[in-house]
């Protein structure tokens, strides 16, 4: 059974949860590769017998760049398919979608799963309830899962079709990956609408790149991570804010080791109180789902509630990566 794990990370958790499930199958003794989302060939994903296709959960879904990939994929009929993603606690409708839209495209389910992941986004206070994650306990079972997986793919593909899964009927579904009906409520969360990001916010909240503290060509890192491809120092102007969707993540601005790009944090200033009100109030349904899904703290108690968003950490870079996985500075 010839496979393939293709991952789409931004920050690294996904990636390595997608190399644990890589070493896992590898075990097997079959034939498997790993390739970034960026770089798989997908006229040749025909060539393969078992296609895993995984994320981080980007608003309680994929990102658009995994909805698109899927979109161009080839029909795959009679083949072999899973997914997986990484998360902040919540990861709403991920599984559902993917499922959906990959069977969408004649693969054939065989199974899924999630895993909790450090959190990057600069407004939220740090650290995060998940940061740490994944560790070494979800890199083994990643690989568990991988070893597991191929095995029922293979079991499935000599005719043992009872052993193809079911997603959950929607209570059950909602109760292990998030009630998302909780969202409607949001007006509730006093001055929700009075003191939220509006849509002049959010232009406001576009990076621009200072040309003066910009060390590119010698530097491309704002240009090498961006998720839309949008950033081109040596253009006018050198970001398309057509295409610079906001990743919420700011990671430009987060990576770039000079400060050259440059973010107005007026709007996330003016409405941190609201945030914290929000998130105190988002926090209650979220430790119901922990609870539920054996979640571990890898936060110490001393750590826990520091409020320390990482836009008030002057120096940069603000996020250190490594082997495409991200670290706070200290
Ligand atoms: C823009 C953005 C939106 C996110 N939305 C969600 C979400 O809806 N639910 C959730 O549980 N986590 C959410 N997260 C957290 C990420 O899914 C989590 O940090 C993930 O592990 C990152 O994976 P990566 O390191 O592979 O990029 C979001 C993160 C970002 C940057």
């Amino acid at each position: 059974m010839k496979s393939i794990v293709i991952y789409y990370s931004m920050t690294g958790n996904t990636k390595r949860i997608a190399e644990a499930i890589h070493a896992g199958m590898s075990q097997s003794g079959y034939k498997c590769e790993i390739v970034s989302l960026k770089e798989v060939n997908i006229q040749r994903l025909f060539d393969y017998d078992l296609i895993g296709l995984g994320s981080y959960v980007d608003d309680f879904q994929e990102p658009a760049s995994v909805t698109d990939f899927i979109k161009n994929m080839p029909s795959l009929r009679g083949k072999y398919g899973f997914t997986f993603c990484t998360h902040g606690t919540c990861p709403g409708q991920y599984i559902a979608r993917m499922v959906r839209s990959l069977r969408r495209k004649g693969l054939i389910i065989t199974g899924w799963n999630d895993w909790y992941g450090s959190v990057f986004l600069p407004f939220l206070a740090q650290p995060y309830y998940t940061d740490g994650h994944p560790d070494h306990i979800d890199l083994e079972e990643a690989m568990n899962f991988g070893k597991e997986i191929l095995e029922r793919s293979r079991r499935i593909s000599e005719g043992e079709t009872h052993l193809i899964p079911r997603l959950p009927r929607k209570e059950k579904y909602n109760k292990r990956y998030g009630d998302l009906s909780v969202l409607d409520d949001l007006n509730v969360v006093p001055g929700f609408e009075s003191e939220r990001l509006t849509q002049e916010d959010m232009k406001v909240l576009k990076p621009r790149l200072n040309v003066e503290k910009c060390k590119y060509p010698k530097c491309t890192i704002c240009v090498d991570n961006c998720p839309t491809q949008s950033i081109h120092p040596s253009q006018s102007p050198p970001i398309n804010h057509d295409t610079c969707r906001p990743c919420s993540l700011w990671f430009c601005e987060q990576l770039c080791p000079t400060g050259a790009i440059e973010v107005n944090w007026e709007p996330i200033i003016r409405t941190e109180k609201l945030r914290k009100v929000l998130f105190n109030w988002l926090a209650e349904p979220m430790k119901k789902y922990k609870d539920l899904r054996h979640f571990r703290s890898l936060i110490s108690p001393e750590e826990e509630g520091r409020d320390k968003p990482l836009y008030k950490i002057n120096k940069h870079p603000r996020i250190i990566l490594r082997d495409g996985v991200a670290r706070v500075r200290k």
